[in-house]
């Protein structure tokens, strides 16, 4: 026989479970693909308001944007649209159908890893990942250093592995090559390509080569805390899972972060929103690891790869207002380079846009790419991953990640000759 008490504690949990479930029913993804300079104007102004979450970037003539928007703001929003004369498709009536959907084809994808072993057919939980990465410490311990660069806010390891054949025989230092990825934890394709780079370069024996006149060091997973709730809670969050002092929401957006002009543009002071900057440049575990791993390194750093996705740009600084670095030309050459080598590679037509970062889409501030390049690398790019055959951006389908993977591979060689010639 159940109690009053039983029943009103049933009915505040269930109600509880109710508000605390994220729930993304009747929210649409919305594509628009806009034919003119000034459609792409109102796109960007689309990209600065909170209310959209952009989850395909695209605000260039002849290229889609996706774009979720809840069910209050749709009206508005398709009103909006037709008003200026833009066309939209609706690629997902119910987000939280879609994430469904996903939800059970991961579960049937995903196979029996053994621990240290490395897949690219289903997306790796961050254990195994580390695993991996750990493994490869152990297993080619002449080859590679394994560096815990920090540790995220709920206490997860953040490693990086240095891929080196040791001192070289001049006396000149070898140049180093400095990658991240997963800075924006819902973008799961990019630790998949960090992780395949490190794949080819300690466990294809063919590429020895590369790591003989170039020092590689290799993060695969920047936000893992950010990474395991992408996994088991909300497909689509992007910052970390820090609250910060006085916030009313949890999370900020990494890569409004770091500390060159921070704050300056595209960032926000509202906790809620996906381009939160945090309390203060820096205020996070996970950007400061990266600032650690870069400061270890700098002397010898000379370019950075920062993996994101989705929308298959090259972007080069300076990205927190149109302002054109020094060697710009030399940023877009070098990127045009990659871009060809990874279109030729392509089987799924990927052809990467090579641009300043804000002109081609629009300034944000605090960004990684901004800083590693303010303290001295030379050469910094964030690599906009393309999203497959997916219709949704964010729910690339696990098939599409060795194809995704090879065809970037093949743009990093390029990178990586440039850098071995030039220094
Ligand atoms: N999609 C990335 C972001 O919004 C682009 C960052 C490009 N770099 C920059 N400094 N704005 O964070
Ligand atoms: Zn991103």
């Amino acid at each position: 026989k159940c109690s009053k008490l039983d029943i009103i504690c049933f009915v505040v949990l269930l109600q509880l479970s109710a508000i605390i479930a994220t729930n993304y029913h009747g929210y649409k993804v919305y594509e628009v693909v806009p034919m003119t300079k000034k459609q792409t104007d109102i796109v960007h102004t689309l990209s600065e308001d909170p209310k959209y979450d952009f989850w395909r970037e695209g605000r260039i003539v002849g290229k889609p944007s996706q774009i979720m928007v809840a069910p209050e703001d749709q009206g508005g929003f398709e009103e909006n649209l037709s008003r200026n004369g833009l066309g939209y498709a609706v690629v997902a009536e119910d987000v939280e159908e879609v994430l469904r959907q996903e939800k059970i084809e991961r579960s049937l994808t995903r196979s029996g890893l053994s621990i240290g072993d490395v897949t690219f057919s289903s997306f790796m939980l961050y254990n195994e990942q580390m695993a991996y990465v750990r493994r490869l410490a152990t297993d080619y311990p002449d080859i590679t250093t394994l560096e815990l660069i920090g540790q995220s806010y709920e206490g997860r390891d953040i490693l990086a592995l240095k891929i080196s054949s040791g001192e070289s025989e001049t006396a000149v230092a070898k140049p180093t090559i400095l990658i991240d990825a997963g800075i924006h934890c819902r973008e799961w394709i990019a630790p998949t390509v960090a992780l395949y780079i490190l794949y080819q370069l300690v466990q294809n024996s063919s590429n020895a080569a590369l790591y003989q006149n170039v020092d590689w060091v290799i993060a695969p997973n920047m936000n893992p805390d950010g990474y395991e709730y992408t996994q088991r809670t909300n497909r689509i969050w992007r910052k970390n899972r820090r609250l910060s002092d006085g916030a009313t929401c949890y999370g900020t957006d990494l890569n409004r972060n770091f500390g060159y002009f921070w704050m300056h543009a595209g960032a926000s002071n509202n906790s809620c929103l996906n381009t939160y900057a945090g309390p203060e440049a820096f205020s996070e575990p996970e950007s400061r690891a990266l600032r650690n791993m870069v400061q270890n390194h700098l002397e010898n750093a000379r370019l950075y790869l920062t993996f994101h996705s989705y929308g298959e740009y090259l972007l080069y600084p300076w990205g927190y207002a149109v302002v054109y670095p020094d060697n710009a030309e030399e940023l877009q050459s070098l990127g045009n380079l990659a871009a060809e080598a990874i279109a030729s590679a392509s089987t799924i037509g990927s052809s990467y846009l090579v641009a300043n970062s804000a002109a081609a889409l629009y300034a944000a501030a605090g960004a990684s790419d901004d800083w590693v390049k303010s303290v001295g690398v030379e050469l910094a790019y964030t690599v906009e991953l393309p999203d497959g055959d997916s219709p949704y951006a964010f729910m690339i389908p696990a098939r599409q990640i060795l194809t995704v993977d090879r065809e970037t591979w093949e743009g990093v060689k390029v990178f990586h000759s440039y850098i071995e010639e030039k220094f």
